[in-house]
């Protein structure tokens, strides 16, 4: 990738630095953007009546359905999106109204909207529904007798995927979007790197909970772009789509084979477009006619970067025994902490929280649908554990270990780089995830960037909802001074810092 692709175009122009910080961007506070689509006049299904409120807190929400309902029934559907993105909090404020939802967002500004496609379901209609989140209820984008038949819907979108066989049996599919003004509103350009993120952790949420309603989703990365947005009649000057998500039956269906996750873009990147967000996203996208190959898989486990290959390293003993249960209250309970207390976290907390992020295999939970973990590597600054020193330490997923690369209390420096965030300072541990922005855009094009960001949502989603099992405080950081991250790290310019956890106990 030379630094003029249209993604190292992108990441460069959306840099923060302690001189242009504040710049550029005007925040107009009266006319914030609306966090749901309405479709008047839209056939609309409720699915409140479906979700089994349990007045004891303890109370595993889902227990019941698993027992009563098939995988693919509205019950369990009306509760696995309620875990992936439903309205979990509500806050009032003067005559405002404000939606909290299942996965944190930036800003709280949600620019991820779902929607679900079906075919022959007993209880659903064919055609492409909107989830309306605010209202837990499923809206008919198409007119009755208008749009494509159900048969004929997932034929198109089977074939905008490149055949993916899950596809071929799914007669349920998530589509994940993002509506990049939601994000673009208060964060300007570098909103699309919080759309990414922000989307990210939702698929986190879900790649948690289908399993444990009995659901197999997989992700699919590699789609005509313009083909999937023309199905579910979204604006591509407005929206994007992200990932497609076929739903099976994990018991009946589950062990099909799944097509490759991410395949590469096709676009041709051309020269940069008056639009920052629309120019790397279209960068990204694969052109119908085209015929990307997925690249050969890399398995991440085995990954370790040579550069730390001889460091000083601590291993990490998990227990995770915890994670097998109550992880549907987890998601519904998270809220993002807003003051860490700077107290220690014990090495074993350390170690179940990365193995449950990271490997999930080690912890008893499904592999987790990421689109591809191999291009994502991971620092972690330990400013309080007990049986760690402070410093900055390479994690190498696959081993288990943390690797020394600088010792010393980095608090003054983590607190800086992260736009003076009291988070960062107080946190008793900070995940920063990055990764080679050259190598991944020889593998995928511009389209590198979105998997990088979707990633590292989703581990940061799992990193969250892990913490909050553990009684432990955490919030994603999404604002960082770029350069000086790198600097702090020691790591080259072609490398990037994709995003930011804080981790610790909560005041
Ligand atoms: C990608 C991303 C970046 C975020 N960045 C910050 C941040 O820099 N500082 C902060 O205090 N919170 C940050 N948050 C947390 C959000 O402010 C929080 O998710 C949002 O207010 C919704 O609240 P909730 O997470 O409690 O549901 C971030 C969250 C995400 C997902």
């Amino acid at each position: 990738m030379s630094s003029n692709s249209a993604a190292a175009r992108y990441h460069q122009r959306t840099k923060y630095s302690p001189e242009t910080l504040g710049q550029g961007h005007f925040i107009d506070w009266n006319s914030p953007p609306a966090q749901f689509k309405e479709y008047r006049g839209a056939e609309r299904r409720d699915l409140r009546p479906f979700l089994p409120m349990n007045e004891d807190p303890l109370a595993d929400p889902a227990a019941g359905l698993r027992d009563s309902e098939s995988p693919l029934s509205l019950p369990r559907l009306a509760m696995l999106l309620f875990m992936t993105n439903g309205v979990t909090g509500i806050a009032h404020a003067g005559p405002q109204t404000h939606y909290f939802r299942a996965a944190p967002s930036a800003g709280a500004l949600y620019p991820t909207d779902l929607y679900l496609l079906s075919r022959d379901h007993p209880d659903l209609p064919d055609g492409v529904h909107y989830f309306h989140v605010r209202d837990h209820s499923l809206l008919e984008v198409y007119p009755p007798g208008v749009g494509p038949s159900g048969t004929e819907l997932f034929e198109r979108l089977q074939a905008a995927c490149f055949g993916d066989p899950a596809l071929r049996e799914a007669r349920l599919a998530l589509v994940a979007t993002c509506v990049f003004w939601r994000s673009a509103w208060r964060y300007g350009e570098r909103g699309y790197r919080r759309c990414l993120l922000d989307s990210g952790h939702v698929l986190g949420n879900l790649g948690i909970a289908a399993p444990r309603l009995g659901l197999a989703a997989s992700a699919v990365g590699g789609f005509v772009d313009a083909e999937v947005a023309e199905l579910l009649g979204i604006s591509p000057e407005k929206e994007g789509v992200l990932a497609v998500l076929p739903l099976l039956d994990a018991e009946r269906e589950g062990g099909l084979p799944r097509g490759p996750s991410a395949r590469p873009a096709t676009a041709d990147e051309g020269d940069a477009a008056a639009d920052a967000i629309l120019d790397v996203h279209n960068a990204g996208a694969i052109r119908a006619g085209s015929h990307p190959e997925a690249p050969a898989a890399e398995d991440p486990a085995l990954l370790l970067n040579p550069k730390y290959e001889f460091a000083k390293g601590i291993k990490l003993r998990h227990d995770g025994r915890q994670f097998a249960e109550q992880m549907e209250m987890s998601i519904l309970r998270r809220r993002s902490t807003r003051q860490l207390s700077g107290q220690s976290i014990s090495v074993t907390e350390l170690a179940d929280l990365l193995a449950f992020a990271y490997r999930a295999d080690l912890v008893g939970d499904t592999t987790p649908p990421l689109f591809d973990p191999s291009l994502l590597e991971s620092f972690v600054l330990v400013n309080s554990a007990e049986g760690i020193e402070p410093g900055l330490y390479y994690f190498a997923p696959g081993f288990m270990e943390l690797l020394l690369v600088k010792a010393g209390d980095l608090r003054r420096e983590i607190y800086h780089l992260s736009l003076g965030q009291d988070l960062a300072r107080d946190a008793s541990v900070v995940v920063i995830h990055t990764a080679d922005l050259e190598d991944a855009t020889r593998r995928y094009g511009a389209r590198a960037y979105r998997y990088l960001h979707l990633d590292a949502g989703h581990i940061g989603e799992r990193l969250n909802v892990a913490a909050v099992r553990m009684g432990l405080g955490v919030s994603g950081i999404g604002g960082f001074f770029d350069d000086e991250v790198n600097a702090l790290l020691d790591i080259p310019p072609r490398e990037l810092c994709v995003y930011i956890t804080c981790l610790g106990r909560p005041v």
